[in-house]
């Protein structure tokens, strides 16, 4: 089943959007934006876009939203539009970490689905208690790991789950970048304060950042649990607050290793998210530089490289597969596949109907083990080193 607007069966009212950050010089929130619009599922009708009303109003004539509801506050959007008859259905959260918690209890607990961008929460209680109201609420929460969206990602955890692999021995992540690499929060770069700031990014840095996404990666694809972690965190900018660079070595349930880096010091990577997963039978690497192709091996045989649309991608790929091959797919159809499964899993919900169990997201079970990640790496790292429990 292709995620594509032609599907008649799909095309159930458009779901009434609301979004919470996002607003004017935002980075993300415009990628929400992107993302929701591709495959037609959405309406944005609403915000509280940035952190002040004045903002948060000429964010909204920007996008060309009525000036009744932008909001001066999430608290005040999540009140009224609850109570409106053609209030919001769902809202997405792309706010400084810090500001996930409430707000996302905020529509969750007045019945409106949460589509929250990574990381779950800034501290490891915060991501406990949003897990709970989760559970008690008559609403889906989303969590946008973007990148289990890619096709190719999804072949490959195929790939796992038909045990191709075989008995999985290794799992490989890693994740450098260079933007962090000089002080530039010294010089007021919005994006690279609050990442710096531990009360609005939270305990990590390049691990809360980057690291979560990874690990989220890496557990996505091979499906394994992890059990326990030695990390060496470091700090390599002077006067910095919060790591910009990690190693940790993992030890999964059942036994696979596990090795994963994350860098924000990492001279000349952008964004070198790559995963390599390596198990009795074969073994598999995928890049985000390259996201249509995903190098699969036998053991014994040469390398295959797979292709997305190709004669090698399996179902779980061609699902998620909106143009043919050799046309690139990227960053944001990979996206909007986050935002199309959320579709479906709302649809679903609003007609009492069941999901097709096709439909896959990261919840908020996933949200918390990322910030539990996070936790257990700067406590192992301030012993130096010494391995931790998950
Ligand atoms: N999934 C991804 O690939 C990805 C990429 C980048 C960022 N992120 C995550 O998205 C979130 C935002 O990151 P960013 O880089 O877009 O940050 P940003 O600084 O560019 O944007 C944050 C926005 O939130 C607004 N904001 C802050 N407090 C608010 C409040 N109380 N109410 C309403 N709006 C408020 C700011 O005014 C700003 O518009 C972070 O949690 C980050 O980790 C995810």
């Amino acid at each position: 089943m292709t995620i594509e607007a032609s599907k008649s069966e799909q095309r159930a009212a458009k779901i009434r959007l609301g979004m919470v950050g996002g607003g004017q010089g935002a980075f993300i929130g415009a990628v929400h934006r992107m993302a929701a619009r591709l495959d037609d599922h959405y309406d944005l009708v609403a915000g509280a876009l940035s952190s002040t009303p004045e903002k948060s109003l000429a964010s909204g004539r920007d996008l060309g939203l009525d000036p009744t509801r932008c909001y001066g506050s999430f608290d005040e959007m999540a009140q009224i539009e609850a109570a409106r008859p053609d209030g919001i259905e769902a809202v997405s959260i792309v706010t400084p970490n810090h500001m996930h918690y409430p707000a996302a209890k905020a529509f969750l607990e007045r019945g409106i689905h949460v589509i929250c961008d990574k990381p779950l929460t800034s501290n490891l209680e915060d991501a406990k208690k949003l897990k709970e109201v989760a559970e008690k609420a008559k609403a889906l929460f989303i969590l946008t790991h973007n990148y289990t969206g890619y096709p190719m990602v999804r072949h490959a955890r195929e790939l796992v789950q038909n045990g191709e692999l075989g008995e999985i021995r290794l799992v490989q992540m890693e994740y450098p970048q260079d933007w962090l690499a000089e002080p530039v929060e010294q010089t007021g770069a919005k994006q690279a304060v609050w990442r710096t700031d531990p009360a609005q990014s939270g305990v990590g840095g390049s691990t809360g950042d980057i690291g979560t996404h990874a690990y989220n990666l890496g557990s996505f694809i091979s499906g394994l649990e992890l059990q326990e972690l030695a990390a060496d965190v470091h700090t390599f900018v002077e006067g910095r607050r919060l790591d910009d660079n990690a190693h940790v070595m993992l030890r999964f349930q059942g036994g696979a290793k596990g090795l994963l880096w994350c860098s924000q010091v990492a001279t000349g990577n952008e964004n070198g998210l790559k995963v390599r997963i390596y198990g009795t039978k074969a073994g598999i690497e995928w890049t985000q530089a390259d996201p249509n192709y995903l190098w699969f091996t036998k053991l014994g045989e040469p390398k295959q490289l797979i292709t997305r649309g190709g004669a090698g991608a399996g179902s779980a790929a061609a699902r998620v597969t909106r143009i043919p091959g050799g046309h690139p797919e990227g960053y944001l159809e990979a996206f909007a596949t986050i935002y199309s499964e959320a579709a479906q899993a709302i649809h679903a919900a609003r007609s009492g109907a069941t999901v097709d169990p096709d439909v896959v997201y990261p919840t908020v079970d996933d949200g918390v083990k990322g910030v539990a990640f996070v936790t257990a790496c700067i406590q192992s790292s301030q012993q130096n080193g010494a391995w931790v429990r998950v």
